[in-house]
């Protein structure tokens, strides 16, 4: 059952010299689905993602939604000289949430604190905004920029986070120039450039480990252990079909079990993609 779908979505800023910062898109969001949509600065991400989220009510096209959202800001939303707690308690109460606030906080891991929300860091900030859409017990969650400006460690907290929503059958959209947290999270990526989307991929279709050897042996190294997984193999380096980045730190432990002497391990492909698709364009 599609929880979201938007078809020719449209829209104009501007009264007078109008400029159109949609030019027609479209796209559909499962249960238990994470869709990203990536692009270079003025695309028309933030726009769309407005748009769907119920922020912006005048454009053209058409959008249907099953369930509630929720939309979380890239700065925050939430009331700053109220605790976390006291925020998530009011929304809930204002909504008419039975969600429990403690449980909660426990899942984005801000129980143990008792600060007011504007001595919050940047990071605490975001995980509200993701609480509030859990109080709200919003079937579809949309962010725009969750993983900007925060450490590698908040970073893949949120990404963990989401993860989880994923498992609970909640649909995400997000936005996101950081094209390794985005193969944590997405299943599907849409590449938006001047208010269309020129691309449409499924992650899985191209996440590859590529793994450079110390020794470059004549006849190749025995990788027949990987099975299927071997995509390609050379005398340097061979290609791995890898279905998230979690799997990175087995298939390394189990190449060196078997002998294999590792030198590098690199995950570029969607950055390899991202440059294909915008370099045509530019
Ligand atoms: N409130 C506004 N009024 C007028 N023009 C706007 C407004 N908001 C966005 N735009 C324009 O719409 C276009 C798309 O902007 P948008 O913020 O959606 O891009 P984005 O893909 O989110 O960029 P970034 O990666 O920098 O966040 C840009 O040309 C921008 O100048
Ligand atoms: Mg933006």
């Amino acid at each position: 059952m599609k929880l979201l779908e938007c078809t020719d979505i449209r829209k104009s800023y501007g009264l007078i010299k109008r400029s159109e910062a949609l030019k027609g898109v479209s796209l559909s969001l499962e249960r238990g689905q994470c869709l990203a949509v990536v692009g270079p600065n003025g695309a028309g991400k933030t726009t769309l993602l407005r748009i769907l989220g119920g922020v912006i009510a005048t454009f053209q096209g058409n959008l249907k939604v099953r369930g509630n959202i929720g939309y979380c800001s890239e700065t925050t939303s939430n009331y700053p000289y109220l605790t976390g707690y006291e925020n998530l308690n009011f929304f809930g109460e204002v909504s008419g949430s039975s969600t429990e606030v403690t449980e909660v906080l426990r899942k984005v891991r801000l129980d143990n604190d008792r600060k007011l929300v504007f001595q919050y860091s940047k990071g605490m900030k975001r995980k509200l905004e993701i609480a509030r859409s859990l109080i709200l017990d919003a079937d579809i969650v949309i962010m725009d920029e969750p993983f900007d400006g925060l450490d590698p460690i908040i970073s893949k907290d949120i990404a963990n986070i989401l993860v989880r929503l994923k498992e609970e059958g909640k649909g995400i959209i997000l936005t996101s120039h950081d094209l390794y947290r985005i193969q944590d999270v997405a299943d599907e990526v849409y590449f938006m450039s001047n208010g269309k989307f020129s691309r449409h991929e499924t992650l899985t279709n191209f996440l590859r480990l590529k793994v450079g050897f110390q020794d470059k042996a004549r006849n190749g190294i025995d990788l027949s252990f990987l099975g299927r997984r071997l995509l390609f193999q050379n005398r340097d380096v061979a290609y791995l079909s890898l279905e998230n980045t979690d799997q990175i730190s087995d298939l390394v432990e189990e190449m060196m079990r078997n002998g294999v002497k590792i030198k590098s391990v690199g995950l570029e492909p969607l950055e390899d993609l991202f440059m294909e698709i915008f370099n045509e364009q530019t």
